[in-house]
């Protein structure tokens, strides 16, 4: 069982926002971020663009900002990409990696995303490595092989103090901004084989934040987030409108005074 009692939730805007509609939500997120218990960490994952936006507007605030992707090199002839010290410069703290989306539309394999993790990890950031099984996978019987050698790829490649700095996002693809969320016994099962994975790993290791994400909402965050492995949640839809986030980061609130 997580001995953690602090939640973390995080938005993932994906490519969403323009820059008048994103200082509405980021101004509201850091007002509502000021009011809620101390138990509860905030972050949001904007478009690279936006970096400077989330920095000059939440400076100073209760929430972090981060990318949703960054490149496997540190620098060099990669045209488009964006390394992990360009992310620094603009006083990031996370950044997802391997999302279900960029391993779909991107081919991105599990071993292109450890290296991704490393990159961050040099850069002095968290990575926040997402981790699903599609519903055909799920269908199989195979959802802990997936998600066991996703994680595995990462883990192999970090040394336990490393390992201990990441955040695991677990996020059912079948999940994914259908409005079909896990239940919270099927989430809670993953998350806690997930967790062996990590205690396998080492002592310190287990304790890392293992998040939930796939249509996350005001109405079911906390049942979710009161399951004894779910330490938070990576919130998509959710995370544009600042009413929802901002009650899904109240229930995590409630879920952890409960927990
Ligand atoms: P969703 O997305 O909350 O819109 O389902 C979650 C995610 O993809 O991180």
């Amino acid at each position: 069982m997580s001995k953690q009692r602090t939640k973390l939730v995080v938005g993932n805007w994906k490519m969403h926002g323009r820059l008048a509609e994103n200082a509405v939500l980021l101004q509201a997120v850091a007002q509502g971020a000021g009011e809620l218990s101390a138990d509860v960490r905030v972050g949001v994952c904007v478009p690279g663009p936006y970096l400077a936006q989330a920095q000059s507007l939440l400076s100073g605030s209760r929430v972090v900002w981060g990318a949703q992707d960054v490149s496997a090199f540190t620098q060099g002839a990669y045209t488009g990409e964006v390394a992990a010290s360009m992310v620094v410069d603009f006083g990031a703290s996370l950044v997802i990696v391997g999302h279900s989306e960029r391993r779909a539309y991107h081919r991105e394999s599990s071993e292109l995303v450890a290296v991704k993790a490393q990159r961050v990890l040099e850069a002095g950031l968290t990575p926040v490595v997402c981790v699903g099984e599609t519903l055909e996978e799920r269908e199989a019987g195979s959802t802990e092989q997936v998600v066991g050698d996703q994680l595995d790829a990462v883990l192999v490649k970090l040394s336990d103090v490393e390992a201990a700095r990441i955040v695991v996002a677990y996020e059912p693809v079948w999940a994914i901004g259908t409005g079909k969320s896990a239940t919270s016994e099927q989430a809670q099962a993953v998350h806690a084989f997930l967790r062996s994975r990590l205690a396998a790993k080492g002592a310190a290791v287990a304790d890392v934040p293992l998040l939930y994400g796939g249509s996350v909402k005001p109405e079911n965050a906390e049942e979710l987030f009161r399951q004894p492995d779910i330490d938070g949640g990576l919130i998509g839809g959710a995370s544009l409108k600042a009413q929802d986030f901002l009650a899904i980061c109240k229930a995590a609130g409630a879920a952890s005074v409960a927990g």
